[in-house]
């Protein structure tokens, strides 16, 4: 047995950023060191996602995890104690054979990740680093270019707007801490537009304003004017990136838009989102298409894969094999990468590997449902994955995110590379 050997596993139940339970697992080593992560949680899941463990019945809305904590405490941390919290492959190949499902239904992919991750802080605090530097080595230098929220919408606003996210991206600034600056300027332009307009009213799931439009092109115009009254040269500094989480809305080659009061098909959908591409700065788009939809998303990318990053989250939900699939179909660029849409850190890696394999890019993402955690700050940085989209410019969830992607970017000092404009995704062909 090493001294880095798993001495000791422990979940308990936290509270997410929603009031919701969520499961934090501490783990020790047998020479001191220990780790900590706590489980994140989606609001509009992919079905293809692993499985989040809860409990039903009536406490808590059915979204207690006392079933996923009792699994960590029991059978996950026999199975996993003594093993070396170095060896993540080991270890999370280890809880999907013990998990025994193709989506980790059993055991929960929340229990399972907080303990995959855990065992990651625990084996960097041994070896002396930051989590991100113990992941990349010492080449860890690739600062992410965030996606940041700034009007909500979609299921995070209680379907106000149909479009999800509507969100700024900062090419033109040169280090992260002046893409926060340029975005802090432009929530605060938001905000004043919107209370000009007398449509302020609170904020979204994620902390972007609520969505006080009539159309979900106002929302866009509105965007415009917020990135222009901040004084940013349009897609040039300060383009838009969407997430329409159209699987929230789209089945089966139907899109039900309520908001403009219409149902397009597959075709319609991308003539909407092409009127948009060329009215709009637009860097980036998310699940424009469902994800029972993909002839649309490989049509949507033969139109506007060449210019215009694409974005598979439902889509795609990190897998490895997904992002193979449709990278042989020429359907979307980039991955959306979320470590509880499967479960574990190596296989979200894998799906990575397989998108930097096919020429996609990525970016890691963090859910609706959010803690104080940021472990994905440091898999953003350690992976050099060259994304970052965390929600919004308000709440401690978010800004937790934000503040520390600030602090890895002032230990790389000098070395730091902020990604800027060079890694939007775009179809290589
Ligand atoms: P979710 O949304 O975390 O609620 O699933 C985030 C996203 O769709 O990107
Ligand atoms: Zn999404």
């Amino acid at each position: 047995m090493t001294d880095t050997a798993i001495a000791f596993v422990h979940a308990r139940r936290v509270w997410d950023s929603r009031g919701r339970p969520t499961v934090e697992a501490d783990i020790l080593l047998e020479n001191g060191f220990s780790g900590r992560a706590i489980a994140p949680a989606g609001a509009s899941t992919g079905s293809g996602e692993a499985v989040d463990l809860r409990d039903g019945g009536e406490a808590f809305g059915g979204y207690d995890v006392q079933h996923a904590i009792a699994n960590v405490n029991t059978e996950i941390a026999r199975a996993v104690t003594g093993m070396d919290a170095r060896d993540q492959a080991a270890l999370d190949a280890r809880l999907i054979a013990l998990d025994g499902t193709p989506n980790k239904s059993r055991l929960g992919a929340n229990a399972v990740l907080s303990v995959s991750m855990a065992a990651a802080h625990a084996a960097a605090h041994d070896s002396g680093q930051p989590l991100f530097r113990y992941l990349a080595g010492k080449d860890a230098d690739l600062i992410p270019l965030p996606q940041i929220q700034i009007f909500g919408g979609g299921a995070h606003a209680g379907r106000r707007v149909d479009i999800q996210d509507f969100m700024v991206m900062c090419p033109g600034a040169n280090s992260f801490a002046q893409a926060l600056e340029w975005t802090a300027e432009v929530y605060r332009a938001a905000g004043k537009l919107m209370a000009e307009a007398g449509t302020l009213a609170g904020v979204a799931d994620e902390g972007g304003w609520w969505p006080m439009f009539s159309t979900n092109e106002q929302a866009l115009d509105m965007l415009v004017r917020a990135i222009e009254r901040a004084g940013y040269r349009l897609g040039e500094q300060v383009g838009i990136a969407l997430d329409i989480a159209s699987s929230e809305f789209g089945r089966g080659g139907r899109y039900k838009l309520a908001l403009e009061e219409r149902e397009l098909d597959s075709a319609g959908m991308i003539d909407l989102l092409s009127g948009w591409i060329s009215k709009y700065p637009i860097l980036s788009i998310e699940d424009p298409l469902a994800e029972d939809d993909p002839e649309g998303f490989a049509e949507f990318t033969r139109i506007h894969g060449k210019s215009l990053q694409i974005v598979g989250d439902d889509f795609l939900v990190s897998d490895a094999a997904r992002v193979r699939a449709a990278a042989a179909k020429g359907a979307a660029n980039t991955v959306l990468l979320k470590p509880n849409q499967r479960g574990t850190l190596t296989e979200t890696l894998a799906a990575w590997t397989a998108a930097k394999e096919t020429g996609f890019s990525a970016i890691v993402s963090a859910r609706s449902g959010e803690t104080e955690d940021t472990t994905i700050v440091h898999l953003a940085v350690g992976w050099a994955a060259g994304q970052l989209k965390v929600g919004s410019f308000t709440r401690g969830e978010r800004m937790a995110k934000w503040n520390e992607m600030l602090r890895v970017e002032e230990a790389l000092g000098a070395r730091a590379r902020f990604a800027g404009g060079s890694v939007l995704g775009r179809s290589r062909a």
